[in-house]
């Protein structure tokens, strides 16, 4: 396709989008305040690359933040959205396609068997502390039920409610937890990033660790009291807290493989072991996949992670859309009919299953096959291997740390763990960097604490781009110095 040609600079824009709009963005990232230089604005987008006002291509590696798993403007999945809306762009009512799109999920979300002997061990393993359940009013069964299964089941979501954005689905992933225990407190870690609804902000991760924000204002005190921040990775830091306000906590909610302060893996078995002490203290596990699902695999983190485990609800995002607004929580039926129109958990949405973002979620899922993923995790591997090297050729102190297909670069000696460590890193060494590429054309997230989004799309030659472009930014990021 023909890139867009217009007269105006990316400059221009800028100027003129401030004037218009906050910061001159919708989203506080795309303003690049952290990488010192003139946010691009892009006019066109196809495969692995995006094109800017200037007419000026660049490789792209930040993918729509994750939807763009098969490069943008994937032909099947322009065609589907196409069909869609010539047959109606919505009708607030409900359409097959929905059915569809939730079906699939839930195939989708699945582990094997979870092999007997490993099952055995699990079961010997003594519970962290006594479950301390309270029994509410409201509905104990499904406590009850997640407190007594031990067992890794193998298909955690039965039920599935579209929604249009990630942090409507982790915000309704809340509240459902908070209806089904009839509990408030909500654990979540810090610099793990789950939308902007109030109660999750605090020490959150993505922009919110860009701009260096504690939290946000206009959240209200009482409010931000009914979230408990724990360091990631310290399973005696959340021993502590359950000790202490366990018969309180709904749920613990946690980014499956953390990629919102960088790459920061989980701990062998850190997501069973919470799973474990949540359900013995009988409140929720809420795993937020809007960033892995159906990108590290096709059964996201779950499917991957080296010990099984049964989380509560999962929360999709990003891939599921296919680069429309669509997000999505599942979980068992007993849980998930405590939705209106149900149960008593309200949540709703005009656009909620919009035709179009169903059928650009479908085609999206429906083309990535093994053959793809085989792609994307050959790609990332590649890219990754290269900036490894041509760091260390430039002296750089640094890291990089993998999730599945996601990684990221950490100027650290040693892999961070959590959000201290990952703040530790010499980040002042990422804005030369980020320029560096971006003036070879390659265009990275601007922000040190992003995942690096790799795509089906990006074929030898982008990736050999990318690759040739990364000695003279590891070289512009061995100069750096602290501002
Ligand atoms: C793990 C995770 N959860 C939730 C969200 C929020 O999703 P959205 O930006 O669609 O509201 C994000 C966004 O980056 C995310 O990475």
């Amino acid at each position: 396709m023909d890139p867009v040609m217009t007269q105006t600079t990316n400059e221009n824009e800028f100027a003129r989008a401030r004037a218009a709009m906050p910061g001159g963005v919708n989203s506080p990232v795309r303003a690049f305040g952290s990488v010192g230089t003139t946010p691009r604005f892009f006019v066109s987008a196809s495969g692995p690359r995006v094109t800017d006002v200037e007419g000026r291509e660049y490789v792209d590696l930040v993918g729509s933040w994750g939807p763009a798993i098969l490069g943008h403007a994937h032909p099947a999945v322009v065609q589907a959205v196409q069909d869609a809306a010539a047959h109606g762009l919505g009708f607030g009512a409900s359409t097959p396609g929905e059915t569809e799109l939730a079906e699939l999920i839930a195939s989708r979300v699945a582990r094997p068997g979870v092999p007997v002997v490993e099952r055995a061990q699990r079961d010997a393993m003594p519970p962290a502390h006594s479950p301390v359940v309270e029994p509410t009013d409201a509905h104990p069964p499904v406590v009850e039920r997640a407190k007594r299964d031990e067992t890794p089941s193998t298909h955690p979501v039965e039920r599935v409610r579209l929604v249009s954005t990630g942090t409507e689905a982790t915000m309704t992933a809340i509240r459902l937890a908070r209806g089904a225990t009839g509990r408030d407190l909500v654990v979540k870690f810090a610099g793990h990033y789950h939308g902007h609804s109030d109660g999750l902000l605090a020490e959150a991760g993505s922009g919110v660790a860009t701009l260096a924000m504690p939290g946000s204002a206009g959240v209200p005190a009482p409010i931000a009291a009914q979230t408990l921040v724990v360091p990631y990775n310290d399973l005696d830091a959340l021993r502590e807290v359950f000790a202490l306000r366990g018969a309180e906590i709904a749920a613990i909610i946690v980014e499956a493989a953390p990629a919102n302060m960088g790459i920061v893996p989980p701990a062998h078995g850190f997501n069973a072991a919470i799973a474990d002490l949540a359900h013995a203290h009988g409140a929720l596990l809420i795993l937020d996949e809007v960033l892995t699902g159906f990108r590290v695999g096709p059964a996201g983190w779950y499917g991957i992670d080296p010990v099984p485990f049964t989380p509560d609800l999962i929360t999709f995002g990003k891939v599921v859309g296919g680069g429309l607004p669509l997000a999505a929580l599942g979980g068992s039926a007993a849980l998930m009919e405590l939705l209106a129109p149900l149960g008593p958990v309200y949540q709703a949405g005009t656009l909620s299953g919009n035709p179009l973002a169903v059928a650009a979620g479908r085609a999206t899922l429906d083309h990535l096959d093994a053959d793809a993923y085989a792609r994307i995790d050959r790609a990332a591997a590649q890219i990754a291997d290269a900036a490894a090297s041509a760091l260390s050729e430039a002296g750089v102190t640094h890291v990089i740390q993998r999730s599945g297909n996601l990684f990221s670069i950490q100027f650290a000696a040693e892999p961070p763990t959590d959000y201290e460590t990952v703040k530790a890193q010499e980040a002042f060494r990422y804005p030369p960097f980020f320029r560096a590429m971006l003036d070879q054309g390659v265009s990275l997230p601007p922000s040190v604490f992003e995942a690096w989004f790799v795509s089906a799309a990006h074929d030898d030659e982008a990736v050999g781009q990318i690759i040739d472009a990364l000695p003279a930014a590891a070289r512009a990021a061995a100069e750096a110095t602290p501002a």
